[in-house]
């Protein structure tokens, strides 16, 4: 299984959502590839957002190697699933998708059993309890997510 999680600048939700799936994958011994991208360039190169970085570590989850990246056409083939964290990148995402892809695109949170939100909000403008509701989303829907490929297998 081939995972790419998507969020608007790719040094927040989506490098933490990276970062917490290997790691509980890697915990539960199962192989999947792993990457995270934004919708926008504005954060391109760039590591982690350090309040990110932070509160991953904090819970156990090595973040320190990811760089930001903008979503490519080839990244619509190369995985199996593209998981928004909210709906503004879903519909960036479809807009650029190509019509064979739109199943592949889904709403991390509809992997969650806490059935409180749907979207990650994006925690770059607040203060650190965004980072930290971040992380509770996140580990939640990542748990679902490797129920759903454990049940695949
Ligand atoms: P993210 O958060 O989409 O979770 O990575 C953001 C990071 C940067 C910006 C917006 C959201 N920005 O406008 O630079």
């Amino acid at each position: 299984m081939r995972v790419l999680f998507v969020c608007l600048g790719n040094i927040c939700r989506s490098p933490t959502a990276e970062a917490v799936f290997r790691k509980k994958a890697k915990d539960r011994g199962l192989d999947v590839t792993t990457d995270s991208c934004g919708t926008a360039a504005y954060h391109v190169g760039d590591p982690p957002d350090r309040r990110s970085a932070a509160a991953a570590k904090a819970r156990g989850y090595p973040i320190d190697d990811l760089r930001g990246r903008q979503v490519a056409q080839s990244d619509f083939d190369a995985f199996d699933l593209l998981l928004a964290m909210d709906d503004d990148n879903v519909r960036n995402l479809q807009a650029i998708a190509p019509a064979s892809a739109a199943p592949k695109i889904k709403l991390f949170l509809s992997f969650a059993t806490n059935a409180e939100t749907d979207e990650v909000p994006d925690p770059y403008y607040g203060g650190d309890q965004g980072f930290e509701h971040v992380l509770d989303l996140v580990e939640d829907a990542s748990e679902g997510l490797l129920n759903f490929i454990e049940r695949q297998r």
